[in-house]
């Protein structure tokens, strides 16, 4: 881990707690200021300690926090729930950690307008559990859910479980207070359908990895709450035949599911071992799990059948069907955890997110296997086969000396990201590229797009202080 050089001197540290107050900087004692030195990626060499983390709790004070950083030159990496996987909330070039949890409140869920006004820190589960009590819900389902901040989603565009049939993040992104990076507070958007008045600002803040601004009031769009949900379960002999079918349900059944995923059996069964769950993997490769929901059960059943049907020409073994709100949970829990799962397992892994487009899946699987045979390592993958993207993970053979590993993954990963460029697909699909993808950018954009890119960067943040060092590097 790299330590930060020394820029927050006695004196800007007391300018910071007359901000916030003294409770709400923490500096000084590195064990304080370990956890925000990482988010979930793994590997030592994507953390790096702040000098400082501030806990604002408005608008007016980060504004104040981004004028003084940017008078003193100071970086300022924005936070969220820490969840995510590409270093984004990482503050490589030190400075400030600025945590938004203390900003939560959901400020008010709108149901005439089918929205809601919320802050950064709100927890995206929360919003989504305060919809639910008025009929209503929020589409977005990153798997970490439970921990993650819907500002981290705003800023990263996660995608998630439910993108097949609801989109990623910023579909359901209406309006954005937003500091700019050298402190002003502007407004874009509101609780409206329709607005072209201007630049589409929020569709360039939405994704911008925290580098083009820090969100403090977010208008989340809301959807009627479908009130019947069914999971299939489809069994598989093998990850090829599972992948195959995925294009086939997606034109075959005339419907859009809500979820299509896929875990091949390493995957599975690390997630069931690390939660003590039971799903059938023994008897499978591979198996998908496909959402359908809607509010008529007659014409739900119909559905169901029909994909269950596919499935089964398609080559699965079996279908187990899961109509219950508990089982249901038993499922997606496992599904959701299998990236803490391997976590637990080895650190010296590449958890990959490529995206192609969904017919190119089942041409992703024979690059998977002519990787792993070549470079003697497991590739464990599972993803969101039903809208192109899979987490396709190399793992650290045991047998393998560390320095054998790091020589060999970055040769792994250009050969995946080449593949993935050649489908028509990009590096990453919803964990972005923060510091951990940044020397890989040219395999998805080329050299015009990038320095379009850079002179955005350059014209909203003329000093670099927001969150540098991330995306693409700045002399
Ligand atoms: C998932 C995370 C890793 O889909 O994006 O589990
Ligand atoms: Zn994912």
């Amino acid at each position: 881990m790299s330590a930060p050089c020394q820029r927050l001197t006695p004196a800007l540290l007391d300018e910071l707690r007359q901000i916030v107050g003294p409770r709400f900087v923490i500096a000084g004692d590195p064990e304080q200021l370990q956890p925000y030195s990482h988010d979930e990626v793994a590997e030592e060499e994507y953390h790096a300690l702040p000098e400082a983390v501030v806990r604002p709790q408005s608008a007016d004070e980060i504004a104040r926090i981004l004028k003084l950083a940017n008078r003193e030159r100071i970086p300022v990496t924005p936070r969220g729930g820490g969840s995510g996987l590409s270093g984004g909330a990482v503050p490589v070039c030190g400075g400030i950690v600025l945590s938004l949890d203390r900003m939560n409140r959901i400020l008010e869920i709108d149901v005439e307008n089918l929205c809601a006004v919320v802050e950064p820190g709100v927890i995206t589960n929360d919003l989504d559990a305060a919809a639910r009590e008025r009929g209503l819900f929020f589409a977005g389902y990153p798997m970490s859910l439970q921990s993650c901040f819907i500002g981290g989603n705003v800023a990263e565009n996660a995608g998630g479980g439910k993108a097949v049939k609801y989109g990623v993040t910023g579909r359901y992104i209406l309006g954005l207070q937003v500091v700019t990076p050298e402190g002003e507070i502007a407004e874009f958007g509101g609780k409206l359908v329709k607005n072209v008045t201007g630049y589409d600002m929020i569709g360039l803040l939405v994704g911008s990895e925290g580098t083009l601004g820090v969100f403090t009031k977010i208008v989340v769009k809301l959807l009627p709450r479908p009130t019947r949900v069914v999971d299939l379960l489809a069994l598989f002999p093998d990850p090829e035949t599972a992948i195959r079918a995925v294009p086939a349900i997606m034109t075959g059944a005339r419907i859009i599911p809500t979820a299509i995923e896929f875990m091949d059996r390493l995957s599975a069964h690390t997630a069931c071992r690390y939660l003590n769950e039971q799903l059938p993997y023994e008897q499978a490769g591979a198996m998908l799990l496909i959402e359908l929901d809607g509010n008529d059960a007659a014409q739900l059943e119909v559905q169901y059948q029909a994909v269950g049907e596919l499935c089964m020409e398609k080559g699965a073994i079996e279908v187990y069907v899961a109509d219950n709100a508990t089982t249901q949970e038993r499922i997606w829990s496992v599904r959701r955890n299998i990236a803490e799962a391997f976590m637990v397992v080895s650190p010296h892994q590449s958890l990959e997110d490529i995206t192609v487009p969904v017919a190119a899946i089942p041409a992703i699987m024979p690059v998977l296997e002519d990787l792993s045979r070549r470079y003697d390592i497991s590739i464990p993958c599972y993803g969101h086969a039903g809208d192109g993207n899979l987490h396709v993970t190399p793992v650290k053979n045991p047998a393998h000396t560390l320095e054998q590993w790091h020589a060999m993954l970055p040769r792994i990963l250009a050969e995946l990201y080449r593949a993935a460029h050649d489908l028509g697909g990009v590096i990453s699909g919803e964990h972005g590229i923060g510091h951990k993808r940044k020397a890989y950018l040219h395999y998805s954009l080329d050299p015009a797009s990038v320095d379009l890119m850079k002179r955005v960067k350059r014209a909203l943040d003329p000093n670099n202080i927001l969150n540098p060092g991330k995306i693409f590097d700045l002399p």
